[in-house]
Parts: C-alpha cells; structure tokens; sequence
C-alpha cells in the first residue's frame, strides 16, 4: 500500500514545478518508494533518510536497477538522484521550512510513543508552510473494525514491541499539538494514509479529496465522520482499473 502514498503528492504536485519541489521520504528503508517518487517526479529534489546504513545502501543499489530499468522501459530522460542521509527520525538534518513535502511509510508503528512524538515535531520543523506531511501506516483501532483479528495475530506472530500502543495512538492530536492540520485519512486494505498539511490551505485538499481512491463509501463516512471535515455527500463515480474491488468517489464536504 505504498503506493497510495502518491495519491496526494499528485494533487500537490498540480501547477508546481517538480524540479523545485523537496520530497522528503522519512525511514525510506530499502528506497522502494523512492523509486516511485523518482519514476513520477524524475526532477523533484528527493532525500531518503533512514537510521540504517545496512537499508542506505540497499536503497542506493535499488534505485541503480530502478534506473536501468527506467532507461530500457522510457529511454534516456534525466533523474535526478535522491540524496540517502543515515540520521533519526526525532533528529533530522535539515533546516526549518526547508521542504515541501515529507512521506513516511510504516515507520510510526515501530517507535514508541515519545519517539513518535518527536518524530512529528521534527516533520512540522522541517516543513514549508503549506507543506504535506504523508503518512502511511497500518489501520489503528476503530478504522476497520472487521480487520482487529488481523491486527491481533499481526501482534501475536511478530515481535513489535509498540505495535500495541500504536493501534491506540492518537496521530491527529499529536499532529495538531505540533501544527500539522489533519486534512483527510484514506483507508486502504489494511493500510491508511493521512495527509496534514502545515499553515495551508482548503483548496489543495478539496481537489485532493474529489477523486481519491476509496475502498469503500462506507469507509469515508466512518473514517472521517470525526475530522476537520462534514461530508455532507459520496457519490459512486466508476471502478478503478487498477484493482475491480477500488472505487473512485466524487465527495462533498464542508468544514465542520
Ligand atoms: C518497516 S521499515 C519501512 C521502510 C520503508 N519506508 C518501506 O515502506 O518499505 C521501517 C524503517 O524505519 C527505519 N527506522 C526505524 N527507526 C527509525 C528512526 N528512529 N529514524 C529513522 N529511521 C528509522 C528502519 O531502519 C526501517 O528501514
């Protein structure tokens, strides 16, 4: 479900220029998203940073095949290479207001709470007024709850240590203690992916949420029914090619 990632960089990447736009891919581990980045935004300044070298390197050398493979499949077209910074989460080495963009992929259910909480700050340190904060993570507590059985034998079969407390952390109030405005969840599976944006504005989102990916309706009313937002309609648009089972919404919405 890394992919879903992309979804709302491509509305914030509408009318901007990809060469002068920073991504910054949190706890890249081995680069498989970078390499969605780098295949979507060839230009965008892009920076991988992960605790391990051990995942640097791997990153590094995936991103060689991704551009072997790009070349064969696209022919010469310039990519510019991500920069892989070995650095923690809570401490990142970059200046304030200095990118427009942060994704971050299944990192927060591996940190404990007061690691989790750092992190974001660091994340809204970092970021652009009217930068985006993307996380992708496993469903929490509440967001599916036919799914709880799967995130119980997730608990039991695998030693994850904080798994439990992440299930019932809540990320909208930590964001939001640390300036980051909550702006729309997407369940996907057994994944979600939350969008926060810092200092910005309504209208970004509201091309971002008129045809976003969903599962289900349903999901959208439960999952949002409590945000910054009131949906006040979902209608049925067309089956997404991609996966029979995705529907594509046309959603109204105020703020509540
Ligand atoms: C489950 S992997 C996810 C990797 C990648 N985002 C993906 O989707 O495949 C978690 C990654 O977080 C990194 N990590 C763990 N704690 C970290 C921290 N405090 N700061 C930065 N990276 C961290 C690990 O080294 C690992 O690469």
């Amino acid at each position: 479900m890394q992919r879903q990632t992309l979804v709302p960089i491509h509305y914030y990447m509408r009318g901007r220029d990809p060469s002068r736009t920073s991504v910054l891919d949190l706890a890249c581990g081995t680069g498989r998203f970078l390499t969605f980045l780098k295949d979507n935004y060839p230009s965008a300044r892009t920076y991988g940073v992960d605790l391990s070298p051990n995942y640097l390197k791997a990153a590094e050398e995936n991103m060689d095949y991704f551009e072997r493979f790009d070349m064969q499949v696209n022919g010469f077209r310039k990519l510019s290479r991500p920069r892989y910074i070995q650095a923690s989460a809570e401490s990142l080495p970059f200046g304030d207001r200095s990118l427009d963009v942060v994704t971050c992929v299944y990192l927060f259910h591996e940190l404990p709470p007061e690691a989790r909480r750092a992190a974001i700050a660091e994340v809204s340190r970092v970021l652009e007024p009217g930068g985006i904060f993307v996380w992708t993570d496993s469903l929490q507590e509440g967001d599916r709850p036919e799914s709880a059985p799967v995130a119980a034998l997730f608990r039991a079969l695998f030693h994850e240590p904080y798994f439990a407390s992440f299930l019932r952390a809540d990320f909208e109030g930590m964001c939001a203690a640390a300036g980051l405005a909550h702006e729309a969840t997407i369940l996907a599976h057994l994944s979600k992916a939350s969008v926060l944006m810092f200092q910005g504005s309504i209208t970004i989102i509201y091309k971002l949420l008129s045809c976003f990916h969903i599962r289900r309706a349903a999901d959208l009313r439960n999952g949002w029914g409590t945000s910054l937002f009131a949906i006040t309609s979902v209608h049925l648009v067309n089956v997404n090619e991609l996966d029979g089972s995705d529907l594509i919404c046309q959603i109204s919405y105020q703020r509540s």
